[in-house]
């Protein structure tokens, strides 16, 4: 029965997964589009903290799809080997370790009163000039902050957004045709000469930014290697920038199509914290993630083989109703909505938590501290470029009353 509903390129899925997720979470585990398919949160989360699960799955996709197309590029083969999110221990782990010289908390904390800059501004431009709220605020904000951690002038911001989203492509080797790979392969070569642009200069005169901070330090032991820091740039795009629109965008939607949760963070009830925390179990930006079984074993009660694919539905995990009380329910004040695993969980759980996690909370924050009124003008319109990321194509906000609130505010 869960085969025949689940179809993840239709339109009425796009629409609303989680009415499939629930017939689909009767079953622990079944198999469909030739792999099997997780949809509970304890098994997703087994299978995210189970070393017999690789996470180079998608590289290996891209490969033999280049072999298919009969085309050559080795940036791409070596995207795979160098990007955290696909590599496995032994090599996964140094470059955690690595990585933690910019992504800790500190560091990371750091880029608040920034955050909160970018928000303000846009949210004043936004007050004045009204239109869509994804393409003025919660586009550019994700941009701009990584710009700004990694030190490099916004007036790049196009260029890096353009390239972004054709090399994000990367992650959905399955729906890319011969035609696209080939831009998309030129992009990612673009990309990186453009980060390599950045780093070579750091290395000689370092800075306190990610990249500066990436680079190994004269005479430390393990380093990342300049090459390393511009693949590791072209990550934190990848991973951080459509993935942060896409919270910042259904977040707003969710508050203005909920007036009396809206109220409770208003008032005071709920803080930014704990909204935001509901706000990323409710509607996932990152629906679903990809492991390679490295061996023969049971999921769920299913025998999978190695070499099979396992697709885990982070976004019907959130809904699971054995985890989350009424789980279908948008409640900001609930206390479980940190079980989420919009961030995944493991080893591999996301680095950029944290700065997603700001952003969203600066931005409401600004919300409360202007007393905001939101209200939708006309039905949101989902994305449909992406199979995994669940976020808004634009949303339309009514800001006739903005102005006001702002100037009393202010
Ligand atoms: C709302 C925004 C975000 C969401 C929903 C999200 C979601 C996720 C998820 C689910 C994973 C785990 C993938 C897996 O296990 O297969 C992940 C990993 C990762 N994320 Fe995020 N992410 C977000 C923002 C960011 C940001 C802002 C950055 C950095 C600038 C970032 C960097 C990373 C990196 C580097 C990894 C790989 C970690 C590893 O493999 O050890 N993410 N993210």
């Amino acid at each position: 029965m869960s085969r025949v509903l689940f179809n993840p390129f239709s339109e009425r899925f796009r629409a609303d997964p989680y009415e499939t997720y629930a017939a689909l979470r009767r079953e622990p585990a079944f198999r469909a589009l030739g792999m099997v398919v997780v949809t509970r949160h304890p098994e997703v989360k087994a299978v995210l903290r189970d070393r017999r699960f690789s996470s180079a799955l998608i590289p290996m996709l891209v490969e033999r799809r280049l072999q298919e197309f009969g085309m050559r590029c080795p940036e791409v083969s070596e995207l795979g080997k160098k990007a955290i999110v696909f590599t496995d221990p032994p090599d996964h782990s140094r470059l955690r370790r690595l990585a933690n010289r910019t992504f800790n908390e500190q560091g990371l904390q750091s880029l608040r009163p920034m955050a909160a800059q970018l928000a303000r501004d846009h949210l004043d431009r936004y007050a004045r000039e009204g239109g869509d709220f994804v393409r003025s605020v919660s586009r550019p904000l994700p941009l701009k902050l990584l710009l700004s951690w990694m030190d490099i002038d916004f007036g790049h911001m196009e260029t890096v957004a353009a390239l972004n989203h054709d090399v994000r492509y990367f992650l959905e080797p399955g729906v890319v045709t011969r035609e696209q790979f080939a831009h998309v392969y030129d992009s990612l070569k673009q990309f990186l000469d453009f980060f390599r642009g950045y780093v070579a200069p750091r290395g000689e005169r370092p800075g306190d930014d990610f990249i500066s901070l990436l680079l190994a330090p004269a005479g430390a032991q393990d380093g990342f290697t300049p090459e390393e820091v511009a693949y590791m740039c072209v990550m934190a795009f990848v991973a951080g920038a459509e993935t942060t629109q896409a919270l910042l965008g259904t977040a707003l939607f969710l508050l203005a199509s909920h007036p009396a949760e809206y109220g409770k963070l208003l008032s005071g009830a709920v803080s930014a914290g704990q909204a935001a925390q509901e706000i990323l179990r409710f509607e996932a930006p990152l629906q679903m993630t990809k492991r390679l079984a490295l061996e023969d074993m049971e999921v769920a009660g299913v025998a999978v083989r190695a070499q099979e694919q396992v697709l885990l539905c982070l976004g019907a995990a959130n809904h699971d109703a054995d985890v989350f009380a009424a789980a279908d329910t948008f409640d900001l004040g609930r206390g479980d909505s940190r079980q989420h695993l919009g961030f995944g969980y493991g080893a591999h759980a996301c680095l950029g938590a944290t700065l997603a996690e700001m952003q969203l909370e600066v931005l409401l924050e600004e919300l409360v501290r202007r007393q905001l009124p939101l209200a939708v003008l006309e039905p949101p319109r989902w994305q449909k470029q992406s199979l995994i990321i669940r976020g808004l194509q634009s949303l339309l906000l009514d800001t006739c009353s903005w102005e006001t609130a702002l100037e009393h505010h202010r």
